[in-house]
């Protein structure tokens, strides 16, 4: 099989992207990280990538005139790196139309909340504060709304009476780093077809796995 060739973009503390290398060096994933993007210089995930060999780019929003042309230098990027997939890992910024354009069910996010509930930032504090007893994390594909593309599969985890927003999003990040990589090897493995925004693995029954702590 072919090695997927992945972007992937970050802008924090990169603990999905160091997941994915986990899984790749394990030799569960058929995948290989081409490059490391991020808009923050100071990124841990680029250190990460960094101590692995994997080249980086920093690309820097105060050098452009406006989200276009952000992305349009986001987009020649991953050009240039010929990958076959774009993996949002923890990347803060909104992306174009224009940029999405290019790049067709091609983009995936990982997003800590049980979508639709609590999309954009903080989806962990939004479930406490909304009183949820199951919340969790999704992976999808981007489309140009906010957390709002078809959605590939999710984990639930239970919400404890004492949690804080530090455990609870410790206790989803777990499920997370366990999601992202099955989710890219699903996509590694052809397994991934999407009608409208129905999407189906085939040799699944269903894309939602819940965690032991859910009963
Ligand atoms: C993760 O919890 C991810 O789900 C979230 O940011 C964190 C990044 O952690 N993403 C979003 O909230 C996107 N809306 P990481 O840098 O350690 O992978």
């Amino acid at each position: 099989m072919n090695l997927l060739k992945l972007a992937v973009l970050v802008s924090g503390r990169g603990s999905n992207l160091q997941a994915i290398i986990d899984g790749i060096k394990k030799g569960d994933l058929s995948a290989t990280i081409s490059v490391v993007i991020s808009n923050c210089q100071n990124a841990l995930a680029l250190n990460r990538a960094r101590e692995e060999n994997i080249p980086t780019v920093f690309l820097d929003p105060k050098n452009f005139f406006c989200r276009e042309d952000y992305d349009l230098a986001l987009a020649e990027k991953i050009k240039e790196y010929e990958a076959d997939l774009v993996v949002l890992a923890g990347f803060m910024r909104v992306l174009s139309p224009s940029f999405l354009d290019k790049f067709p069910l091609k983009v995936i996010n990982i997003h800590p909340a049980l979508l639709p509930s609590f999309p954009g930032t903080h989806g962990q504090k939004q479930a406490l504060e909304y009183g949820v007893k199951v919340t969790g994390c999704t992976v999808h594909f981007v489309d140009q709304g906010v957390d709002t593309g078809p959605i590939i599969a999710q984990r639930a985890v239970s919400v404890h009476d004492d949690d804080t927003e530090k455990s609870l999003a410790e206790r989803i990040l777990r499920e997370e780093h366990k999601l992202y990589p099955q989710v890219i090897q699903w996509i590694a493995e052809g397994r991934v077809k999407v009608t409208g925004r129905i999407v189906r693995v085939s040799g699944m029954n269903q894309g939602t796995v819940t965690d032991s702590s859910c009963y």
